[in-house]
Formats: C-alpha cells, structure tokens, sequence
C-alpha cells in the first residue's frame, strides 16, 4: 500500500470505526492498535475485510469498464462482430471508395485523427473534432450534442454524410453491399432470422457490435476493482487532485464522463461560441452550448481537444476546465498532477481485436469510385454527420 493511498484511506477508517480518535499517528500504528482492540479472530478477519475495502469514499463516482458494452437491442454475436470489423474498415461504403470509420477514427491511433476538424469526401472538412470510438458505445448518447440514441444509430450517419463518405442514399449502400458476395454470406450468417439480411440497419448493427468490444481497460480499472498496486503515488495523488477540484462532478462513471450534458462555460463564459451544441438538437434556450461532457479515458491520446479541436495541450485543457467549468485557480503543480492521473487513464488496446481485416472482394457489378463532389464546392461546408434519418 502506498502512502498516499494510505492516507487517503485513513480519514474513513477513523471514522468507520471510531476507534481512534484524535491520533495523528502513522496509519499503520492507527490498523495494529485497532486490530489489537478486537478480540476473536472473526473479528479480526472481519476488521481485515473492512480494512480492505477503505478507499476514498468519492472512488464510488466511477467504476471499472465492462468487457462489453452490451446492447440488449443489439446483442453481441462474434459473427456480427467479425462482419462490423470488415465494415469498420472498408472504403467502399464511400463515393470515391476512400473514406473509411478508419478515416478518422484510427484504431491504432486510439480511435481519432489527430486533426483539429476532420477530413473526408475529397478532402472536405467538417466543423467538430471528431471523438473516439473507443468506449463510446457505453456513453449515454453519441456525439458532442448526444443526437444519436445510441452506437448503431450514430453508424448510419457517416456513409450518407456529403462531406464525410458522400454515399447518395441507403438503397446505394445497400447495392454496393449486396454486389460483394463475400458480405452476402457474411450478412446471412451475423443476421440467420432475416429475410433480407443486407440492409442498412443491420450494417449499422454489425458496426455498433463491433464497436461494443472496443473498450480499453487500464491500471485505474484494476485500481478501481481493489488492486492497490495498480496506480502509482502520483497517480493516487493525482487521482485526488481531480476530485478535489470538482472534476469529478461533471467527469464521472466507468467512463469518466459519457454520462450528461454539461454547459461548456458553466462558471466563466466559453468565448468560441459559434457552436451551440446540444440547444441546436433540442431548440431549447437552456441547453445553449451544453455539450456531452467527453469521456476522459484515453485523453492523453486524443489531442487536440474540445468539440471544435482548438486546444492542442493536455494542460491548457485542464487548465480551461479549472477557469471555465469550476471558477478555481489551479497551480501549477496540481495540473500536472491532474495529468498524471488522466496519463493513467491510457488503457490497452486488443491488436487481435483490431487488426485489419481481409476485405471480401467486389464483383463486376460492385459500382466504381466516383469522385465527383456532392456538394457545391462554394457552399458552406455543413458542419457534422447528421444524425440518423430516424432521430
Ligand atoms: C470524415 C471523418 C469521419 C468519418 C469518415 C467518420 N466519422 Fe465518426 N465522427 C466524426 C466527427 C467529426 C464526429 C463528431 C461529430 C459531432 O459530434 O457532431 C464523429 C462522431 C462519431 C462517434 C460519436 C462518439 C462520441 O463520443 O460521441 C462515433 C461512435 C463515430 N463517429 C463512429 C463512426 C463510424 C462507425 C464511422 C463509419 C461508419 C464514422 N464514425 C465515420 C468524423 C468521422
Ligand atoms: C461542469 C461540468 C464540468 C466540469 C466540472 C469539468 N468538465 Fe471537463 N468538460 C466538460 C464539458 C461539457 C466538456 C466538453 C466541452 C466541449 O464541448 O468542447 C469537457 C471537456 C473536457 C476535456 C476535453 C475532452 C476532449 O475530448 O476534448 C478535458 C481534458 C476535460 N474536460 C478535463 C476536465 C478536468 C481535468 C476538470 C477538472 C479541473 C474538468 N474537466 C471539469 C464539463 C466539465
């Protein structure tokens, strides 16, 4: 056990316990005298158990992330998901037959482009940054405005999306899909009960399935299940730090974040504010620039940051937050230490689960790349993926 940790423990102990009282001595001492006042080994192994389980009480904001972000509208199955990784990765669900999810949410680079705003159909760029998708399938809605219900209906958005991948209607997806005959029998084996098994819907399904396991578990998640060992002093000091300032209020659940709508500017106004976020979705005055608060997992891999990508560094982000969001001041050393825990919110990616697949071939009557543009060129760029028809 580390000494922060320690320490941190120390205040619920004294007070679970009441056995101690106004001891300023080393928590250790603190644990012996109090197993020395319990008298029969039951008790003792019972005073253990309550040892064990003492933590910062404010640890019960978040929890570990699951295996699988399970759907009960969508359930699992190894063939939707062996079928959604090959429709994750395929560029001919685009016009021009070069934009893939992968485009901009590259699975080996922690599912995000790097680029302030993305890029797509014939190098057009859109107005948000665009956000991981690992892990986003447990958040309670998609997107910065949380217009999609859920992952399968975000994945209708992009194809169909002029500026992203530019397809001109779900019967074209559906064509494109239905010439390729490895995706026939792919389809038919992830879909055995429907009559039609190539639709848009199911693609949507089979990518949201696929998206579902993309989940990345790191040291706060063993930490977070009882593994002292799992984050270090600075991490735990960290860790702290962030509860301490508020960060917590907003950034909480196994996602740390993903969970509400927040006003960005709740303390001290936001000055970009061409983006009104969620009031643009619902129409309501009160919602005027509340965004979904983001899921900091990962966060130190996904620069830049905020819907609008105009943050590069981790700290300045940080230090935003603190001015903007909670009106403290933070010093120096506590943003670094903030940082130190969000470094240890980096969790693993599966390479096997991600690993590029053999794309089945087309056929002769599989369309060609069409590069020709969607949109007038002179137009204003429309500013995100719609949502899908249904929302
Ligand atoms: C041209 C770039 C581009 C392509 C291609 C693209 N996306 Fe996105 N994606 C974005 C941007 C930008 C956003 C944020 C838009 C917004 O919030 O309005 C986004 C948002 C998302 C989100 C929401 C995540 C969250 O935290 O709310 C998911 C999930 C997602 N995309 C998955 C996909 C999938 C699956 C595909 C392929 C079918 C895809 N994207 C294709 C750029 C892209
Ligand atoms: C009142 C709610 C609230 C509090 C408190 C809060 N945040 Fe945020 N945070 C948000 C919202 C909302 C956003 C999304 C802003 C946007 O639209 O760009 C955000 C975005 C972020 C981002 C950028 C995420 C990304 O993917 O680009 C980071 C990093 C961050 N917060 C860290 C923190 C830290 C650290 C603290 C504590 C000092 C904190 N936040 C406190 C609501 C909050």
């Amino acid at each position: 056990m580390t000494i922060s940790n320690v320490l941190a423990r120390f205040a619920v102990f004294v007070s679970v316990l009441g056995l101690i009282s106004g001891c300023s001595k080393p928590a250790d001492d603190a644990q012996e005298k109090a197993a020395a006042d319990v008298e029969s080994t039951s008790d003792v192994v019972e005073l253990e158990a309550v040892v064990e389980t003492m933590r910062d009480p404010r640890l019960a904001l978040f929890s570990p992330l699951p295996t699988v972000m399970e759907s009960k509208g969508n359930p699992v199955t190894l063939a939707k998901v062996n079928l959604g990784r090959k429709l994750y990765y395929d560029p001919r669900l685009s016009k021009n037959h070069d934009v893939s999810c992968n485009t901009c949410h590259l699975l080996d680079k922690f599912g995000v482009d790097g680029l302030p705003t993305s890029v797509g159909h014939l190098d057009q760029v859109g107005g948000r940054n665009a956000p991981t998708v690992y892990n986003a399938a447990g958040h309670t809605a998609q997107f910065w405005d949380g217009r999609a219900a859920d992952i399968e209906d975000q994945a209708k958005g992009p194809p169909l999306n002029p500026i992203e991948m530019a397809m001109a209607s779900e019967a074209a997806v559906e064509a494109t899909l239905n010439s390729i005959p490895g995706y026939v029998s792919l389809f038919a084996a992830a879909f055995p009960d429907d009559e039609e098994p190539i639709s848009y819907d199911n693609m949507a399904k089979a990518i949201g399935a696929f998206e579902r396991g993309l989940v990345t578990p790191s040291g706060f998640d063993d930490y977070l299940a009882g593994d002292d060992s799992a984050l270090n002093e600075l991490e735990i000091a960290g860790l702290i730090a962030f509860l301490d300032a508020g960060c917590g209020t907003c950034h909480a659940g196994p996602y740390v974040g993903g969970a509400i709508y927040q006003k960005l500017g709740l303390v001290k106004p936001w000055e970009r504010d061409a983006d009104q976020g969620r009031f643009d979705v619902t129409g309501v005055e009160a919602d005027r620039q509340f965004f979904k608060v983001p899921s900091l997992r990962n966060i130190a891999q996904t620069a830049p940051y905020f819907h609008d990508g105009s943050v590069a560094s981790l700290n300045e982000a940080v230090r935003l937050m603190a001015d903007h969001q909670l009106g403290i001041p933070v010093a120096n050393e506590q943003v670094i230490s903030i940082i130190a825990f969000l470094n240890a919110l980096t969790g693993n990616i599966d390479p096997a689960y991600i690993a590029m697949p053999e794309l089945p071939e087309s056929s002769d009557s599989t369309p060609l790349p069409d590069p020709t543009p969607t949109l007038d060129p002179s137009a204003t760029p429309a500013a995100v993926e719609p949502a899908a028809a249904s929302t």
